[in-house]
């Protein structure tokens, strides 16, 4: 057993005005090495300060993120971004696909970022089981909601990232696709060893977890 992320006693407040914003207020978690984890919780109760957290997004107001050992608070502005890109897979809600590059490219993006070159072999596996063999020489808008979350998925997951967070990747699917997006992601994170942790209002999705964080006012409850 192993925790890949430990956050202790972490604060995030925003200043609105001259109203101060508990967006956080006091979490400690621990997050095991290869487990699927949902956060769960009404609109406004932190899950999306949460998860920006975990990818070095946010400085705390007060507390600790410690990631694979490394407390985030003391890298530097292009150590955090060299991190995120390493180590982060992110899925963002609508899936941001750049709509003037392939699927393909799109899907490699990351990489180039990177200056590194795919791993054929990886690319090819990551593909096949994410359906998006035929799509590959297509450009966004001619895929559905479904296929587009697909690769915004392959996208996430093409820089070997140690922990994929997703917020709301099912976002406004029909119960099908949700399904299938959902297995799709627990089944690539146990084929690719990844920590999953997603964001989610979906029922289903949450229960495929292996554990759901509830939050509530910036709280776990
Ligand atoms: N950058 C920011 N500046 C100011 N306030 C913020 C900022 N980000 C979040 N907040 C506030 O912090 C609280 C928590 O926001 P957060 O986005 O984490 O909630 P959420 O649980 O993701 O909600 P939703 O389900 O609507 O996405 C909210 O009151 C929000 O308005
Ligand atoms: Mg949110």
């Amino acid at each position: 057993m192993m925790d890949i992320v430990t956050i202790q006693h972490l604060k995030k407040f925003f200043k609105d005005g001259p109203q101060i914003v508990k967006a956080l207020d006091g979490i400690d978690l621990s997050i095991e090495k290869g487990k699927f984890t949902v956060i769960v919780g009404a609109s406004g109760s932190g899950k999306t300060t949460l998860l920006n957290m975990i990818a070095g997004l946010y400085q705390p107001t007060e507390g600790n993120v410690i990631v694979d050992g490394v407390d985030l608070s003391q890298m530097k502005e292009e150590q955090l971004t060299v991190f995120r890109r390493r180590k982060i897979g992110f899925v963002f809600q609508g899936y941001n696909l750049i709509p003037e590059l392939t699927i393909k490219e799109n899907i490699i993006f990351p990489l180039a970022l990177d200056d590194t070159r795919p791993d054929t072999a990886y690319f090819s596996n990551l593909v096949h089981l994410l359906g998006l063999c035929h799509y590959l020489d297509a450009y966004p808008y001619m895929l559905s909601g479904g296929a587009q979350q697909c690769a915004a998925i392959a996208r996430a997951l093409i820089t070997k990232p140690s922990i994929v967070l997703a917020d709301e990747p099912t976002g406004s699917f029909d119960i099908k696709t949700t399904q299938n997006v959902a297995g799709l992601l627990k089944m690539t994170a146990a084929t690719f060893h990844q920590t999953l942790v997603v964001i989610t209002h979906n029922l289903d999705l949450a229960q495929l977890a292996d554990r759901i964080v509830r939050l509530q006012d910036g709280k776990i409850v």
